[in-house]
């Protein structure tokens, strides 16, 4: 049972498993139609302070299957857009609901409000981690590319941004091998990498940044990348096009790749910038896969931190 999910660098290797494993079996028990409303006569409230898809759909409707309800809170209507403190939200959500799922800016939004919450806060998306869509890539390897990800490596290419923090410390908790090739200037956070070398030692993983996206790429069973331009870097999206147009995934730098790779995008992806049309579409299965996954791994999180697990 956890209090928060807020970063996989908090949770155990264990934990990670856990999820992995639920997720798993929730999907099974879903396609088989067999019930499981563990989540009867709870709610959770869905903070949004930036756009969604997927996000917002699949843990409404995870709440929906799991038996619960689920309330979404956009910050246009919130209070908390007019100023009232991130704390005071908190307190009050907590009197009503079961458990919060904030997407916002700064991370320490998410780490205030689960500090102030009586009841368990999940993280789906800061500027900083993503933690349940890289949960959910990590369901998605294993169910493409068999269960010990220790044997696989993973190549990350493009912007060093929330995605890839989250990715570090995926890999690094489950012992996958994870080069990250990004410009100079947009490499991921130095703490972050700090940490995730520190996770490592416990898994074996094996951690490497670097510049050139060819080398990240080398002998890579899955390659992903991630848009250029982060909600709230909308104003950079010019000057950003032109600095990684060297990192697009495309033919040419999956010739590097082990043959069978599979490419893999959280979504939404801009095509010609750092994916292709043809790449996407060739892996359009594999990306719809995490994309519908998103679904089973929060299931599994709702119900490790919300239910009587
Ligand atoms: N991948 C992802 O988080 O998608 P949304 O922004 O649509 O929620
Ligand atoms: N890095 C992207 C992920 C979108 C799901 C962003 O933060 O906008």
């Amino acid at each position: 049972m956890l209090k928060d999910m807020l970063s996989i660098h908090e949770l155990s290797v264990d934990e990670v498993e856990e999820i992995l494993r639920l997720a798993a079996e929730l999907k099974s028990m879903q396609k088989a139609g067999v019930p499981h409303e563990w989540l009867k006569g709870k709610s959770l409230g869905m903070i949004f302070e930036k756009s969604s898809t997927r996000t917002r759909v699949s843990f409404e409707v995870g709440m929906y299957q799991l038996g619960g309800q689920a309330l979404f809170l956009s910050n246009r209507d919130l209070q908390l857009g007019r100023g009232e403190p991130i704390k005071d939200t908190a307190r009050v959500l907590s009197r009503y609901l079961d458990g919060i799922m904030i997407r916002t800016f700064g991370h320490e939004r998410a780490e205030e409000l689960a500090k102030y919450a009586s009841i368990p806060v999940i993280n789906a998306l800061t500027d900083l981690l993503h933690p349940c869509q890289v949960l959910t890539d990590l369901l998605t390897i294993r169910e493409h590319k068999g269960k010990n990800l220790k044997n696989l490596k993973m190549a990350y290419v493009g912007d060093g941004n929330n995605m890839t923090h989250s990715f570090l410390y995926g890999a690094a908790k489950t012992g996958m091998t994870l080069s990250v090739a990004t410009p100079k200037d947009y490499a991921p956070k130095d703490f972050v990498v700090k940490n995730a070398l520190e996770d490592a030692k416990e898994t074996g993983a094996v951690i490497e940044l670097m510049e050139n996206p060819a080398k990240a790429v080398e002998g890579a069973d899955v390659v992903v990348t991630d848009t250029w331009a982060s909600m709230g870097q909308e104003a950079e999206h010019d000057e950003r096009k032109k600095i990684f147009a060297p990192y697009q995934v495309n033919d040419e730098l999956l010739s590097h790749a082990d043959k069978r790779a599979i490419v893999m995008h959280c979504l939404p992806a801009y095509r010609g910038e750092e994916i292709t049309e043809e790449v996407f579409e060739k892996n359009a299965d594999v990306i719809f896969d995490e994309a519908e996954n998103r679904l089973h791994t929060q299931k599994a999180i709702m119900l490790l931190t919300m239910g009587d697990f």
